[in-house]
């Protein structure tokens, strides 16, 4: 990985930010589709205390929809937030003043049970999105921009990793024989307050970014002893005088408008490439395979408890090769795992279908449906789970990178939006057929990634921006 050094206080600040919000993130997402049933339970008898009757099940079924995917609306919000907070506080102070809003969240939803409010929770589950909207934003930022540029893949990827670490956590603590139950449901969402505290605690002793503090702050002195600080040497010489270099061509041009961003080529190009990989890594499909991986097994033919031990199976798939794919970031490239990953999920979405569809034709395609989704979610976790959330602050300079994050961060919000919300009711109408749609999007991106996203390992941002000139 070249030769910058992780020192200790480096890892602290990707620690203190990567477990503080992608914990947040993943395990939000993840948490209330293992206990839906005893969740929907509730809704329904509060419903019948405030209002007088049950719920039918198409109105029940709306219910639980918003409850879920209020969630992405919060995030939709706070990925716009993204660009005023960081310019106003810093990535680090953003994300430090973020868990008020896990806090407020952390309030409404352990009160909800106890008062019996189905509002207070869906408020409480808005809340929580603004604050992951905003972690999605401003935690790669900070990452990115307090890394050595041939470590900088690498450390950005732990956002992703904590993420998938918080949905195979969420997923265990809400089975049924743990938190996921009617007494103790209201704990799996006080649980994650831990971290907003150790967050909190750890945060404070690390530095605000160092391209931060000159870029926008023009605070020289300040971001010297930031960077000193992270690499733990007077040494920093020839890294400040990058960021001084790139800080200078920055001032000489006018200050980036978000009209700029959708007018000019040099800003068009890497934001159409930004937004499309947050699209792509959404309708890959990934979060229909591991949110109803459950249903698909019990779909394939298996039977008992298996469909659950294969999605947590699949949960720690997910965990284990993000790990490699930290390393294979600095590796093979950012644009090869890309090509690789979506162009790998095309092939095992269009075998998926065909096998799901002949399920019952022979006993051992439920094990080939298994492997396939494996497969997947392999190829997700090279890649494409970790590089959309950050590329997008490698293909923009300080000056456009808040707006981009701004316009980037709610694309995939509203994205993942509308995979989750679409994806029951089409594979009620086509069944199986549902994921050939995921093979003809797969194979655009794969065109897409080929023609368009430029390599960025160990490519400075001045270099990566050249080319767009
Ligand atoms: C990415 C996606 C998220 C998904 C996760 C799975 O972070 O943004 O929606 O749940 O990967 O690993």
């Amino acid at each position: 990985m070249g030769k910058d050094k992780f020192t200790a206080r480096l890892v602290l600040a990707i620690i203190a930010a990567a477990l503080g919000s992608g914990f947040q993130h993943g395990y939000h997402t993840g948490v209330i589709n293992v206990p839906q049933s005893v969740l929907k339970d509730w809704l329904n008898s509060t419903y019948e205390e405030s209002y007088g009757s049950y719920l039918d099940e198409s109105f029940l079924n709306v219910l639980w929809g918003v409850t879920t995917s209020i969630m992405n609306v919060g995030g939709t919000i706070g990925g716009l937030l993204c660009g005023v907070v960081s310019t106003k506080f810093g990535p680090k102070n953003g994300l430090f003043l973020n868990n008020i809003l896990v806090a407020i969240a952390t309030i409404l939803m352990g009160m909800a049970k106890p008062i019996n409010s189905i509002e207070v929770m869906i408020v409480g589950r808005l809340v929580i999105g603004v604050n992951c909207g905003l972690n999605a934003g401003l935690c790669p930022m900070y990452l990115s921009e307090i890394s050595p540029v041939s470590l900088r893949g690498a450390v950005s990827s732990v956002y992703q990793l904590v993420i998938t670490i918080s949905i195979l956590v969420a997923q265990i603590v809400g089975l049924g024989c743990i938190l996921g139950n009617d007494v103790n449901w209201p704990y799996l969402f006080i649980l994650p307050i831990f971290f907003a505290i150790f967050q909190v605690i750890t945060l404070v002793l690390c530095p605000e970014s160092p391209r931060y503090l000159l870029g926008v702050k023009h605070d020289m002195h300040k971001a010297e002893k930031s960077l000193k600080h992270l690499r733990m040497t007077d040494d920093i010489g020839e890294e400040m005088a990058e960021i001084k270099h790139a800080d200078e061509a920055e001032k000489a041009l006018p200050k980036v408008t978000f009209k700029d961003m959708v007018k000019e080529r040099s800003l068009k190009i890497p934001l159409l490439i930004a937004m499309a990989l947050m699209v792509a890594q959404q309708f890959s499909g990934i979060n229909a395979v591991i949110f109803y991986s459950t249903d698909t097994f019990v779909k394939a033919g298996l039977e008992g408890n298996n469909p659950q031990y294969a999605t947590i199976g699949i949960g720690v798939v997910n965990v284990l090769m993000t790990v490699v794919s930290v390393f294979l970031v600095e590796i093979a490239g950012r644009k090869t795992l890309l090509m690789v990953g979506f162009g790998g999920m095309a092939i095992i979405t269009l075998l998926l279908s065909i096998a799901l569809k002949f399920a019952d034709k022979d006993q051992a395609i439920p094990w080939i449906c298994i492997i396939l989704v494996f497969v997947y979610i392999i190829l997700f976790a090279a890649g494409a789970g970790s590089i959309p959330w950050f590329l997008v602050t490698e293909i923009f300079n300080q000056a456009a990178r808040p707006n981009a994050v701004s316009l980037a961060v709610p694309t995939n919000w509203i994205a993942n939006f509308i995979v989750t919300l679409t994806f029951p009711s089409i594979e009620s109408a086509i069944g199986p057929f549902v994921f050939l749609i995921f093979v003809i999007l797969n194979v655009g991106f794969f065109i897409f990634i080929m023609r368009m996203v430029p390599e960025t390992k160990n490519k400075t941002v001045e270099e990566i921006t050249a080319q767009w000139k």
